[in-house]
């Protein structure tokens, strides 16, 4: 088992190819480390200057006068060996190999060099091949992304580099504020069944997601991310789901994507939700980060659109969830304002009349309501309804109750419909533009229960035997 501890909290940070020159990637990290806050000793370290950032510099690692616990490679590969052994004898804890120049290009006894170094001396390698590793409990960014990473509750795990990055920025885009963000490339050392037993227990984290590409030790993953599901939901996006995918994955990170059908069973085992797309995933991801999980099987659409609760009801049941009647209390209470054409079965249809304080009535009744679990809005774009509106009214409804259930919104139209989803998303109330997603957002939250479940039979079988 990795010990983890002191690469999410370290007391100090070197970065070594921390460069004078803007543009270049040991710059950035070295700007990214300070300017995003983290409070432990920073030190720069390259032969060719003295002081870079208003920080000293360090000639190389075994010069600093202190112990480091972290030390972050950014020189070409054929330099990296000599840093990783000058870093071991100086007793540092992890290396996070940025450069590139390993196994991914055929280079595989460099990449088995390193590790034999670092394990000499009890140190252990993240990547190389990477683009650093960000943790917002320690105020730690130390990649060429984007700084402004929001602080939050997912842990994201990226195999590949520049994808990562992007999705990076895709965070802070989307509000989804990150508790993590590890780039694991090559996977020469750490892997992702190291991360998951770490985040499992991390309480900074709700939600882990995966950008996977290939494992490289498929028990111990799944024995890892079924540990994980019984406390917390595991996404994968698995890139390399067709044979041209595997083919393109294989000449990336040089690791084989395998078998879908293999890697499918082994996401069951584990409790893994496997979203196809990178859209799905951070959808998921909204809902899960933002939500508290449903406490029952009740699940009510409230709508104004007849076609758009149909379209939701259709994605439910492809995730085999199945709605019931409405509860009594929140029928009653509906029945009070709306028209006597409106449908109150499920999906309570409003109606297209239905003015912005509908919804906030119909949303208050559903959240007061003991037997409503789970709720999905979804509002098509009328003239006579302000999409604005409906958004701010939900708002109040939830703040005005002081209840949390989980809750998914489509505002679905035009201009005015992004509008609203910005704001909605403002409240980390998770909002799409179309009923589909917003019903498959709710939905795996209710496959995640069944996964526990699972998981839990099987983990309990096991140990009876
Ligand atoms: N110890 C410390 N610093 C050293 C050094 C050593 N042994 N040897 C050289 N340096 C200094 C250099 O002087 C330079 O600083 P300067 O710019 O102030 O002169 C700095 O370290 C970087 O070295 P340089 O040779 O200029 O390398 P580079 O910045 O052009 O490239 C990498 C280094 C790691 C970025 C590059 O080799 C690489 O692998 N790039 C790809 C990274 C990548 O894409 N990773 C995957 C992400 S998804």
């Amino acid at each position: 088992m990795a010990d983890l501890r002191k690469l999410f909290y370290p007391d100090s940070i070197a970065i070594v190819g921390a460069s004078r020159h803007p543009g270049k990637i040991g710059y950035m990290i070295l700007k990214n480390l300070i300017e995003y806050g983290y409070r432990g000793k920073i030190y720069p370290v390259n032969p060719n200057a003295d002081e870079i950032m208003g920080l000293k510099c360090y000639p190389r690692v075994s010069a600093i006068p202190e112990p480091v616990d972290v030390v972050v490679v950014s020189v070409p590969a054929p330099k990296v060996p000599e840093v990783i052994e000058d870093a071991g004898k100086a007793g540092a804890k992890f290396a996070v190999v940025i450069s590139s120049g390993f196994k991914e290009v055929g280079n595989v006894e460099l990449e088995n060099k390193i590790v034999e170094i670092a394990h000499k001396y009890g140190m252990r390698i993240l990547g190389p091949n990477i683009f650093g590793y960000v943790y917002t409990p320690a105020k730690i960014n130390a990649t060429f992304g984007p700084r402004d990473v929001i602080e939050g509750n997912v842990a994201f795990v990226s195999q590949s580099g520049a994808l990562g990055i992007a999705l990076m920025g895709m965070t802070i885009l989307e509000k989804i504020g990150v508790s993590a963000i590890i780039s694991i490339g090559n996977k020469s050392d750490l892997d992702d069944a190291d991360f998951l037993e770490y985040f499992a227990d991390d309480p900074q984290t709700k939600v882990v997601i995966f950008y996977i590409e290939g494992v490289k030790d498929g028990k111990r993953f799944i024995e890892m991310a079924a540990r994980t599901t019984l406390k917390k939901p595991v996404i994968a996006i698995k890139a390399g789901r067709t044979e041209a995918g595997a083919r393109a994955a294989a000449s990336h990170t040089g690791s084989l994507a395998g078998n879908i059908a293999i890697y499918n069973a082994a996401f069951k085992q584990g409790g893994v939700l496997v979203a196809r797309t990178v859209e799905e995933a951070f959808d998921w991801v909204k809902s899960f980060s933002w939500n508290p999980l449903p406490q029952g099987d009740n699940l009510v659409i409230i709508t104004n659109g007849g076609g758009a609760g149909v379209q939701a009801t259709d994605t439910l049941a492809d995730f085999g969830i199945f709605l019931k009647k409405p509860p009594s209390y929140t029928v009653e209470e509906v029945k009070k304002f709306v028209p006597p054409f409106a449908s109150l079965a499920n999906p309570i249809d409003i109606t297209g009349m239905a003015p912005t304080e509908w919804y906030y009535k119909a949303l208050v009744a559903a959240l007061r309501d003991p037997e409503v679990h789970s709720i999905v809005v979804l509002y098509c774009h009328t003239a006579v309804t302000d999409p604005m509106g409906v958004a701010q009214n939900i708002v109040a409804a939830i703040k005005d109750t002081g209840i949390r259930k989980p809750i998914t919104v489509s505002l679905i139209g035009g201009k005015e419909c992004y509008e609203a989803i910005r704001y909605l998303t403002e409240h980390q109330i998770p909002a799409y533009p179309t009923p589909e997603r917003a019903a498959a957002a709710m939905a795996i939250m209710y496959k995640y229960l069944e996964a526990r479940e699972y998981v839990s039979k099987r983990l309990e079988e096991i140990s009876k035997e």
